[in-house]
């Protein structure tokens, strides 16, 4: 993928500060912090309804910010123009929850919709043939290439969207609660798969899960996100043996 070995292994990627952001008198945000490192994988825990995917949709500009700064790369993304946050943005991949293809368009095409959108980078027709191979060898789904989404079950279908987002190589991966949904076979694949990318790669990754076993094999850090702030950050191993009963609410089965 992209070459990131220029970038000392401590650097900061992605630089959350002091983020707020209410919906009328719910104030979801009240302060968030957050800090990736450049190869590292941070897991976000929070209960439902507690502001994860809000956080996710402020940092890749979906949603406006009451206030804070969002940095990328340390470029502040509430100060950039359009055409500076696209270039931006395209080294970020987002992984929704749920696998939002498109239903109508084959593997294929939903593969090179993100190169076209990108056209400037992937100009010419056997570059993105090339591309749309190699990322779905990266998923173990070479042979899927020309079927329909419909004929994948829901675990291929996350793999087809994780090969979707990781074509455009992007130095920092956002996954939205990436096992959701899935059997817990599938499932572990699911974080095999991330793992290995990350190793490969060496992308940074945000995991945003409820999933104390994905958290467990996949964090390096890991921030739990209560009452609108980050109110712990630690390995799993800190956090998971912690006495404050806010944080143990998360580790007990
Ligand atoms: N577009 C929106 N308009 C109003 N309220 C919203 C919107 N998006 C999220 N919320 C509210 O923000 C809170 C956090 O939602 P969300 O970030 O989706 O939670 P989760 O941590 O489960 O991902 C919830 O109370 C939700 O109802
Ligand atoms: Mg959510």
């Amino acid at each position: 993928m992209t070459d990131n070995n220029h970038i000392p292994k401590q650097d900061i990627v992605l630089n959350i500060k002091d983020l707020h952001k209410s919906f009328g008198n719910n104030h979801v945000l009240n302060g968030f912090n957050l800090q990736l490192h450049q190869s590292e994988n941070l897991v976000i825990m929070g209960k439902s309804g507690s502001g994860k995917s809000v956080m996710i949709k402020c940092l890749v500009g979906l949603m406006e910010v009451d206030s804070g700064s969002i940095s990328v790369m340390r470029n502040d993304i509430t100060k950039l123009d359009q055409s500076a946050l696209d270039i931006l943005r395209a080294d970020i991949g987002f992984l929704f929850q749920g696998s939002a293809l498109y239903d109508s368009m084959t593997v294929r095409e939903n593969l090179e919709f993100p190169l076209r959108r990108h056209s400037k980078r992937f100009e010419n027709d056997s570059d993105r043939e090339a591309l749309v191979i190699e990322a779905l060898e990266n998923v173990g789904l070479r042979d899927a290439i020309d079927l329909m989404p419909s004929e994948l079950s829901g675990g291929m279908q996350k793999r087809v969207a994780l090969a979707r987002t990781l074509i455009l190589k992007p130095k920092i991966m956002l996954y939205d609660e990436p096992t959701s949904g899935l059997d817990p076979i599938t499932a572990k694949e699911i974080i095999m798969l991330m793992q290995i990318i990350q190793k490969t790669y060496g992308t940074s990754s945000l995991i945003i899960t409820h999933d104390v076993d994905c958290a467990r094999v996949i964090s390096d850090r890991m921030i739990l996100l209560i009452d609108g702030i980050d109110y712990a950050t630690g390995t799993f191993n800190e956090l998971s043996t912690h006495e404050d009963p806010k944080i143990k609410a998360f580790f007990k089965n």
